[in-house]
């Protein structure tokens, strides 16, 4: 039987709707607005298009938004500078850097250098420290996307074998801390998977939730996933390009196995990826009420 589809798409839709409506309650009875402000380095596309399509966003919802690109060759010690004028920024409440940035610049320093009440990606020390101790002030966005995907879709996390193949900072690592704290969307038992796991499968095998972020196209597949498991696919992996220039996209997992052996999982694309901008925003308007000292 093929499983039910986990639509990111439409789930992410119905969250900013609930945003949108926030935004003008705000401006209304506060007079604030949510300010953002997103800074490209270079003329990666791909950095490029996350940036547009997060600015576009914003926009929609109603925020402040601030688009800041600078070349390529920018000095550190510039953009760090840059950082620090939005650190001041009262209309600014969120500050998000594209990630990569180019290697002649330290992007831990970078990291470091966002006012961690501004750090609305959650890669600050400081946020990922109050993140390992249950006390989070903002989630990151791609974990917090997926906890929002298994919550609204009614997946049980309590209790559950959670098997994670990634562990980097961004996904892997936070999204396993994520489902082990106590409390709602969580509570989980968690192992993680990387490249020095002796036998992936074997872990793979047992999960009811089996999270992939390894960036590998389709290399879970479905004969590697227990009857019945959530499957949560993070990977987006450019495969080719179709005949007018479009970029086809795969998961981490082999969908057309895995959708017959899994009771749901997320596709690639319209999984995981639009609830990831979707929680960005989510975040800024936290980190204005958070400014504003708005309890409510
Ligand atoms: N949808 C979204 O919004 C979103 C957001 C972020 C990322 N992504 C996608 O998610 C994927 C992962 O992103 P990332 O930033 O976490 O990637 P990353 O930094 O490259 O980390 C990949 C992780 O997977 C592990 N891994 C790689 N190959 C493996 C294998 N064959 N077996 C077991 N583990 C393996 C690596 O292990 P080692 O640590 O041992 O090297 C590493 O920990 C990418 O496709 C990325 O494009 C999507």
């Amino acid at each position: 039987m093929a499983a039910q589809l986990i639509k990111g798409t439409e789930v992410a839709k119905a969250i900013r709707e609930e945003l949108k409506k926030e935004v003008e309650r705000l401006k209304e009875k506060y007079g604030v607005v949510p300010g953002l402000v997103t800074i490209l380095v270079g003329e990666n596309p791909a950095s490029q298009s996350y940036v547009r399509a997060k600015q576009q966003t914003a926009h929609e919802l109603g925020f402040y938004s601030v688009q800041e690109d600078r070349p390529a060759d920018i000095s550190e010690a510039d953009l760090l500078k840059l950082i620090d004028q939005y650190n001041k920024d009262p209309k600014i409440h969120g500050i998000l850097v594209q990630l990569p940035l180019p290697k002649h610049i330290n992007e831990t320093q970078v990291l470091y250098a966002i006012d961690p009440s501004k750090d609305v990606d959650a890669f600050h020390p400081f946020n990922v420290g109050k993140l390992m101790i249950g006390e989070p002030d903002y989630l990151p966005c791609t974990p917090a996307g997926i906890q929002e995907l298994l919550i609204r879709t009614g997946v049980e996390t309590s209790g559950a074998e959670v098997v994670v193949i990634g562990r980097s900072n961004i996904v892997g690592k936070p999204i396993a801390v994520m489902l082990m704290q106590k409390g709602k969307g969580a509570n989980a038992t968690v192992t993680v998977c990387h490249t020095r796991t002796k036998d992936v499968v074997s872990h793979t095998k047992r999960a009811d939730i089996l999270i992939v972020a390894a960036g590998v196209a389709e290399y879970v597949k479905g004969d590697w996933i227990k009857p019945g498991a959530v499957v949560i696919d993070v990977g987006v992996n450019e495969v080719g390009r179709t005949a007018d220039g479009k970029r086809i996209l795969k998961g981490d997992v082999a969908f057309d196995e895995a959708k017959e052996v899994a009771s749901a999982i997320t596709p690639v694309p319209g999984g995981v990826g639009p609830m990831t901008i979707t929680m960005l925003m989510k975040n800024t308007v936290r980190a204005c009420k958070v400014h504003n000292n708005i309890k409510d």
